[in-house]
């Protein structure tokens, strides 16, 4: 048998070298270069291999097609409705965010009617059970393997015909015919590569582990993410205890969606309102704290905006945002100070989202402007208020959608009042709240802060 060619293909041209080099000739990007090998059964005039068979649209049957549900609600919405056969989910996150602890509790979930094969390269099978002990699951029908190299693994994926698999974590993969180390961007590659094709093939979900260093760079999963059918990130602050998993590709499902979990001692634990979760504990009566209510995927989410600008001794005084965009909050301040003269050219302006979640969606604007205000003027805004609105350059308060939801969660969570764009305020029909169209943030911050 030929032995395999192998090549260094730079990930970000294409070039190709037969030997390594830091930096690729091609583009002159610094460690692009990752080892590959070479299928050399594509000749220019090769007579075609006989394939699968074109199947008329029509014809396709997907009755089968059915997912299975992952036990945990939060994780069959940011999924799109459950696990698709045969689909390969990427989970990224730090290292020690729980994702074994979700991938574990959720085989356990499952195991009721699936065969689970949990491959582990990280920790002994001893140290799984003990963490299966502390989470309680015992079942029969999760197979543990230790292994890490991936023909060893494909081996017994093909002989034990698992309902699914769990391969944690991507890192700990090793190609045998790749000379590089495990975890370096070609095997990374390369191994991810076949496990997908595995997973395609025989009908097995996948899913795949892979941790993201500080820069998101290097063998991180980044370079996997156009592989794979999805990729969830699992996040959450180091020494708090909520986690949010949200989808970042989805070819089956929204990625707009969120799931939220609590980390306890008996594990992860779902947290089926988290807006209470993200006010509560908020203070009350101070300056620079207002509740937005922001849209996350189909399901709405109160969310406390806390901003504090103070006198700045620095040349260029600083800007922070924290959860939402940088550039937008630069926008909003520039528009306070020109349509309401509230200069802030000599102060500080931090402005962070309490809880870690990040808004990407203009309607919490009208939140921003107001926290900022109130920090600015020193005066609270009442607690029992949210606000919801994007805001234009003009200063003008622009429609938002999906209102009702909106207004509904806020009615929900114990609020009196909420302050809407005049525009959204025909279609608002939740009656019990105390519902205020603005059209404009002057108009908006003297009702506010009136007297
Ligand atoms: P883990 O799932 O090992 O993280 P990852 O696989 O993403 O690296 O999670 C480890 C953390 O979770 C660790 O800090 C301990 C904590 N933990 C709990 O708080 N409760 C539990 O029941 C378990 C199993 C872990
Ligand atoms: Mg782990």
């Amino acid at each position: 048998m030929a032995k395999e060619k192998r090549m260094y293909i730079c990930q970000e041209c294409g070039y190709e070298s037969l030997k390594w080099m830091g930096r690729c000739p091609g583009c002159s990007q610094w460690n692009t270069m990752a080892e590959e090998v070479i299928d050399k059964g594509i000749k220019t005039g090769a007579k075609g291999r006989e394939g699968n068979t074109p199947v008329s649209l029509r014809t396709i049957d997907i009755a089968q097609e059915t997912r299975h549900s992952t036990g945990f609600n939060e994780l069959n919405r940011v999924l799109g409705g459950g696990i698709v056969k045969g689909s390969a989910i990427l989970v990224g996150g730090d290292p020690g965010i729980g994702k074994s602890t979700l991938l574990l509790q959720m085989a356990g979930k499952l195991a009721q009617d699936l065969k689970i094969l949990y491959i582990t390269g990280e920790e002994s099978i001893k140290q799984i059970k003990l963490r299966g002990e502390r989470l309680g699951i015992n079942d029969h029908n999760i197979f543990i393997l230790a292994e890490t190299d991936l023909n060893a693994m494909l081996h017994q994926i093909q002989e034990s015909k698992p309902d699914l698999v769990i391969v944690d974590s991507i890192q700990t993969v090793y190609v045998p015919e790749l000379a590089s180390v495990p975890g370096s961007v070609g095997q990374v590659r390369e191994a991810a590569g076949r496990l997908v094709r595995t997973a395609k093939q025989y009908s097995i979900p996948v899913f795949i582990v892979g941790h993201v260093t500080k820069q998101g760079a290097l063998a991180g999963p980044r370079i996997l993410e156009h592989m794979v059918d999805t990729v969830l990130y699992f996040e959450g602050e180091r020494y708090q205890s909520y986690r949010i998993i949200r989808s970042v590709k989805n070819r089956f499902g929204s990625t707009n969606e969120i799931g939220v979990f609590e980390m306890k001692d008996e594990g992860l634990d779902e947290v089926t309102d988290p807006s209470r979760l993200m006010i509560e504990g908020r203070p009350h009566g101070v300056p620079g704290t207002v509740v937005v209510c922001s849209l996350k995927g189909t399901r709405p989410m109160l969310v406390e905006i806390q901003a504090l600008i103070s006198l700045s001794n620095l040349a260029m005084p600083r800007r922070m945002a924290t959860g939402i965009d940088y550039n937008r909050l630069s926008m909003l301040l520039a528009v306070m100070e020109k349509r309401l003269g509230m200069q802030m050219q000599g102060q500080d302006a931090f402005v962070n989202v309490v809880g870690g979640l990040k808004i990407d969606e203009p309607a919490a604007d009208l939140g921003i402007v107001i926290a900022v205000a109130s920090s600015f003027q020193n005066r609270p805004v009442e607690g029992n208020t949210t606000f919801i609105g994007e805001v234009g350059l003009t200063g003008e308060i622009r429609a938002v959608s999906s209102i009702d939801k909106r207004i509904n969660e806020a009615r929900k969570m114990g609020f009196t009042k909420c302050i809407i764009p005049e525009g959204n305020k025909r279609q608002a029909k939740d009656k019990g709240i105390d519902i205020v169209g603005v059209t404009n943030i002057r108009e908006t911050l003297d009702m506010v802060f009136k007297g």
